[in-house]
């Protein structure tokens, strides 16, 4: 790649070019937060990909947001910088062995957590995301079974929430599993005003201490429209330059892991970089295909997700 080029200026020439759209999540590095078209949460990106009128959608994120992407829009290219951008947590539930757990529970509707692969889409009822996964059980009918995968801290969470028994599938992302309650602990004494905002992907005993639990949409909101002047935050760091930029004036400290690293950072998340960004679109590769017997399946939990959302 030749080193004088202006990827900024590059990557909105390719945009208009292509008719290309770049949808980031809020966990993608800061510069390519500032050249996406739409920066959001899980729910609020499935919310563009379905509705966008580009011919090209460039998924800065990882490789399920992707997919659902191409699920949700089948007839546009949609690509990913980096195709080796997995998900801890949707690698935690293979599909085949999904199928297994779920012939055990007849009677059983199946709500999938959106960080999952599509073949396990495939297999759900609905797909939920963090800041919907609440609402969405609450629309069921009270006596309705409910087998919720693949992240057993949204569910712990979910079925506390809504007072339901849910059939937990035994999966966690390694971002959020690590933080350490002792080192926030003593965090807090050191900034006794600060506000611990967490994601539900943490655990249980990270959330019982937090003063607002949300999707990165819910906890970017809190923060701007809290009065308080610090925060501690309890998800991967991406978030926290959204926080900075709309809060110039307040102080926003990455909560501490149970590791000795200092960042909190998704390591597939962080795989796409501004380079292979441009060089993704230059070459309008890698590219996601998903099969269309799998697309037909997976589209209804996702549409399901979207109505009630909406
Ligand atoms: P949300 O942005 O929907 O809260 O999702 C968090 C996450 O872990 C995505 O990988
Ligand atoms: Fe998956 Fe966790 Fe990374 Fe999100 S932060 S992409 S859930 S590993």
């Amino acid at each position: 790649i030749d080193v004088t080029l202006n990827l900024f200026e590059e990557i909105e020439k390719l945009k208009k070019e292509k008719n290309a759209v770049v949808l980031a999540h809020y966990y993608q590095e800061p510069d390519i937060q500032d050249i996406a078209d739409y920066i959001g949460d899980s729910l609020g990106l499935s919310q563009q990909a379905a509705k966008t009128d580009a011919d090209i959608i460039v998924f800065a994120g990882v490789h399920f947001m992707a997919e659902t992407a191409k699920i949700l829009s089948p007839n546009k290219k949609v690509l990913l910088p980096d195709l080796k951008a997995g998900c801890s947590l949707a690698d935690s539930c293979p599909p085949h062995l999904f199928k297994k757990f779920k012939e055990q529970y007849p009677n059983h509707l199946v709500i999938t957590y959106v960080n999952c692969t599509a073949e396990l889409k495939a297999l759900s009822d609905i797909v939920c995301t963090s800041s919907n996964a609440v609402q969405i059980v609450e629309s069921l009918p009270k006596e309705q079974k409910i087998i919720f995968g693949p992240d057993k801290n949204l569910g712990a969470y979910v079925a506390k929430k809504t007072g339901r028994d849910l059939v937990l599938w035994n999966g966690a992302c390694m971002v959020h599993e690590i933080f350490s309650r002792e080192k926030i602990t003593k965090l807090k004494s050191r900034y006794p005003d600060a506000k611990l905002l967490a994601h539900p992907e943490c655990e249980d005993v990270i959330l019982e201490m937090a003063d607002y639990i949300g999707s990165t949409t819910g906890l970017l909101k809190y923060s701007t429209n809290s009065t308080a002047k610090e925060f501690i935050v309890a998800t991967e760091s991406g978030i926290m330059h959204q926080m900075q930029k709309d809060n110039p004036l307040k102080t926003f400290i990455p909560a501490p892991p149970n590791n000795n690293c200092a960042c909190n950072d998704c390591p597939h998340m962080k795989r796409n970089t501004l380079e292979k960004l441009y060089l993704c679109m230059k070459n309008e590769s890698p590219e996601i295909f998903v099969p269309m017997d799998i697309i037909e399946r997976a589209v209804k939990p996702i549409e399901r997700m979207l109505e009630i959302s909406a």
